[in-house]
């Protein structure tokens, strides 16, 4: 058989991990690889890499991805879905790996509908995608965020400040939520729950008052004070998926920084984390979660079954559907978020 590959969207650690984990049980099984560059830009263009074993060794153990990544949507080019059936059709590929979130897995899924044979495999650092307990990429980003938050106390700590982390995250905060839980912040903000800048402003004071005078409030990007929201810049700019962009101008981490300082006279700085989470080496964990997603994807290729994605099931590498990973984004559930409450001031 052969197999074309794409990663799509936004990067995330793990990538070279899973294409390393295709490419070598492709070549156990007696099938080639194909890459194609730029996610869905490579597969219109036809764009490609040949893979095989001595390509990727070793590659595990970098970030970001080897063939590329854009968020080029095909559905917004003329013919674009047809033009990329007419790519693999000339490069007489029988499997299309696609490594992405809900928007490259969407147009994956479009593809499956026109008969082509897709494989998904989930990719997010915002881990905020249905159908498997975890995208790859998210236990790098949350650790690059806990790392972060460590740092940030000591230098809280001694100049007796207030720390605003802006962390990624627009429609979900399992990002800053875990991040944030594991750095031990003080007040954690997700876009699940609408926030009051008057409580945290109060919790943060009796938490001087009690004498530990300095705070960490991490909050996603996406997260949402209503009264505050006027404040809050979103770039005119949106992806070719339809996403604003935000923490461009003047997100969330700094229009609450300079209302905290307001409203309580404390002193306070803010950090946008940004692109710094996505980069660096993939933890342990994504080494070999997306290895052994990039095994599955193949066995599912090998399988007949199409419109399917590689997914983590508790501790199993399954196959699911793969409209059912693109329906739905999963958010945070309310009792993590209440959990994570029993620690804040
Ligand atoms: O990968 C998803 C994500 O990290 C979001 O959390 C964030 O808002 C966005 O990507 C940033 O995208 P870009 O790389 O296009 O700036």
């Amino acid at each position: 058989m052969h197999f074309g590959i794409l990663t799509g969207g936004g990067d995330a650690p793990g990538l070279n991990a899973v294409i390393r984990g295709v490419v070598v049980r492709a070549e156990a099984g007696g099938h080639r690889v194909t890459g194609f560059l730029r996610g869905w830009k490579g597969a219109i263009e036809n764009t490609t890499v040949p893979l095989n074993r001595e390509a990727v060794r070793d590659i595990h153990t970098l970030g970001g991805t080897i063939l590329f990544s854009s968020r080029t949507n095909p559905r917004k080019i003329e013919n674009g879905l047809e033009r990329i059936k007419q790519t693999l059709k000339e490069n007489e590929i029988d499997v299309l790996i696609a490594l992405g979130g809900e928007d490259t897995l969407g147009v994956a899924n479009a593809l499956g509908e026109m008969g082509v044979f897709v494989v998904g495999v989930p990719k997010t650092i915002d881990n905020d995608l249905s159908a498997t307990d975890y995208t790859f990429g998210f236990d790098s980003a949350i650790n690059n965020v806990m790392d972060a938050i460590d740092k940030l106390k000591t230098t809280a700590k001694s100049h007796e400040r207030v720390m605003v982390v802006e962390i990624m995250g627009r429609h979900a905060g399992w990002m800053a939520l875990y991040g944030g839980m594991a750095g031990g912040a003080h007040v954690i903000l997700t876009p699940e729950k609408e926030f009051d800048t008057d409580q945290v402003c109060d919790l943060l004071k009796k938490r001087y008052e009690q004498g530990r005078r300095y705070a960490l409030v991490a909050v996603a990007e996406g997260a949402i004070d209503p009264g505050l929201a006027r404040h809050v810049y979103h770039s005119a700019e949106t992806d070719s998926f339809g996403h604003v962009q935000l923490g461009t101008g003047i997100g969330i981490g700094e229009v609450l920084k300079n209302e905290i300082e307001d409203r309580t006279g404390l002193e306070t700085r803010h950090v946008v984390l940004g692109h710094v989470q996505r980069g660096g080496s993939p933890s342990a964990f994504d080494r070999v979660l997306g290895t052994r997603l990039g095994v599955k994807a193949v066995e599912i290729g090998e399988s007949g079954e199409n419109r399917r994605m590689a997914a983590l099931r508790g501790t199993e590498v399954v196959a699911v559907d793969l409209a059912e990973a693109v329906g739905t984004l999963k958010t945070v559930p309310e009792d993590y978020i209440k959990t994570a409450e029993l620690f804040f001031g």
